[in-house]
C-alpha cells in the first residue's frame, strides 16, 4: 500500500508540461473541466485527468448531488485562478498507511519526506521503547508515522492540526506549542532518545523561485531558514550534541546542506545521507558511534562490576581458603573433620552447616 501511495505522490510531483498534446487533443476528447484544470497542473494532462478524478470524488463523497456540480466548479476556480493546492481542497493527504488532515497554512506532507520516513521505520535504527522527539512538526505526519512521544511546533496552527491529526489516528502524542530556539527545548531533547525533524530549508533566495501554489499557500516559517538554510538543523544538532542523543534524522534540500552538518557531527556521529527517489541528498542521519556508546555504557558498567567484587572480596576473609571437597575418596567423618578445620583457621565462618550431613559441596 505504502509503495502504490509513494507513487501516486511521485506522479503528482511529475511535471512532464504536457500542453502541446492539449492544443492536438481532438476537442471533443477533453471536458471543459478538464481543459480548464491543465493549466493548475502545468501543463500535465495526465496529472490533471487524476486530479479530476480525485476531486469528483470528493464532491460525491461530500456534497449533496444538487450542489455537487456547483462546488467542483468552484474548486476547479480554486485550483487555476488561486491556485489552491489539491490537498488543501481534498483536506487530507496519504502519508504512507495514514491518511492526515491537510489546512491552510500548516506544510503539506510530501513524498520526499514520506519516503526516508519509510525507510527509517524498516531500518532498524529505531528499536521498541524508544522515545521519540519530533520537532518541526507540522501536521505531525512524522511523528505518527513513527509513533513519537512528542511532537513540538513553533505554529499555533500547525499545533492545533497535529493534535487533531493525533486524535484522528487514536495515537497518544504530546504536541507543544514552542520554538526550538526556546532554553526548554534541551531539557526535552535530552528527555528522548531519537530526535526526528523536517525542519524548514529553503533559502531567501530559493523561495523566491517557488511555484504560487507553495508560496501563497503554506506558511512561509515552513520553508525558510537563514544561514544558507541551515538555521534551525545547526540548533537541533548543538542540542543533540548537548544532550548526547541515539539517533538524529534532518531532512534536508541538497548535496550543499551535507557538509555543513556533516562537519559538526563527525566526531561524535556516524553520519549517513539518503537520497530520494530522484537521487537528491535528502536525509542526514547521525548514529551515535559505537565506541561512545561503549564508553558511555562500558564504563560505568566495568566500574560496577569491579566495585561489587571488590566489595565481596572485603567482606569474604576466607578468601584464599577454599572450602573442604567432598570427594568419593573422602569419608563423611574426614569430610567433617577438614570442614571443621577450615572453619577454625577462617574466624568460625562456615560452623553453622558443620555437623549437617552432605554440607559442603
Ligand atoms: C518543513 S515543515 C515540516 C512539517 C512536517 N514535519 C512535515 O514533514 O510535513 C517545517 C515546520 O517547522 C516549523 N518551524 C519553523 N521554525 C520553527 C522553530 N524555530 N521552532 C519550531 N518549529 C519551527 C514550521 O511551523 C513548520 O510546521
Amino acid at each position: 500500500m505504502a509503495t502504490k501511495q509513494l507513487q501516486k505522490i511521485g506522479n503528482y510531483n511529475q511535471k512532464n508540461r504536457g500542453f502541446f498534446f492539449l492544443y492536438f487533443m481532438p476537442r471533443q476528447q477533453l471536458s471543459s473541466l478538464l481543459r480548464r484544470l491543465v493549466p493548475a497542473c502545468q501543463g500535465d494532462l495526465s496529472l490533471a485527468q487524476r486530479e479530476l478524478a480525485w476531486l469528483k470524488e470528493h464532491v460525491q463523497k461530500t456534497q449533496p448531488p444538487a450542489l455537487q456540480t456547483s462546488t467542483l466548479d468552484r474548486y476547479i476556480e480554486e485550483r487555476v485562478i488561486h491556485h489552491k493546492p489539491l490537498q488543501y481542497i481534498l483536506g487530507t493527504q496519504p502519508f504512507l498507511d495514514l491518511d492526515i488532515l491537510t489546512e491552510p497554512p500548516t506544510l503539506i506532507p510530501r513524498w520526499e519526506t514520506e519516503e526516508w520516513v519509510h525507510r527509517l521505520q524498516q531500518s532498524g535504527y529505531l528499536v521498541q521503547g524508544d522515545r521519540i522527539l519530533d520537532i518541526c512538526t507540522g501536521t505531525g505526519c512524522i511523528a505518527l508515522a513513527l509513533k513519537a512521544n512528542t511532537a513540538i511546533d513553533i505554529s499555533d496552527e500547525a499545533v492545533a492540526l497535529a493534535r487533531r491529526n493525533a486524535a484522528k489516528h487514536g495515537q497518544v502524542l504530546s504536541v507543544l506549542k514552542c520554538d526550538v530556539f526556546d532554553d526548554s527545548v534541551a531539557a526535552l531533547v535530552a528527555d528522548h532518545d531519537v530526535v526526528v525533524a523536517n525542519p524548514p530549508y529553503v533559502t531567501r533566495d530559493q523561495y523566491e523561485t517557488l511555484e504560487k501554489d507553495v508560496k501563497h499557500w503554506e506558511d512561509i516559517r515552513a520553508l525558510v531558514a537563514d544561514q544558507e538554510g541551515l538555521a534551525v538543523h545547526h540548533r537541533i544538532v548543538d542540542l543533540a550534541l548537548q544532550a548526547k542523543t541515539k539517533v538524529l534524522a534532518m531532512e534536508i534540500g541538497g548535496t550543499a546542506q551535507v557538509d555543513p552538518l556533516r562537519r559538526r557531527l563527525k566526531d561524535d556521529y556516524a553520519v549517513h545521507v539518503w537520497q530520494d527517489l530522484r537521487c537528491k541528498d535528502r536525509l542526514v542521519l547521525a548514529t551515535k558511534r559505537k565506541i561512545i556508546q561503549l564508553v558511555k555504557w562500558g564504563v560505568p558498567i566495568s566500574l560496577a562490576v569491579i566495585g561489587y567484587y571488590a566489595y565481596q572480596k572485603q567482606n569474604r576473609p576466607n578468601v584464599g581458603h577454599p572450602m573442604p571437597f567432598k570427594s568419593s575418596e573422602n569419608d563423611d567423618s574426614e569430610y567433617q573433620k577438614s570442614r571443621q578445620e577450615w572453619a577454625e583457621r577462617n574466624n568460625g565462618i562456615g560452623l553453622r552447616d558443620v555437623g549437617r550431613s552432605g554440607g559442603g559441596v
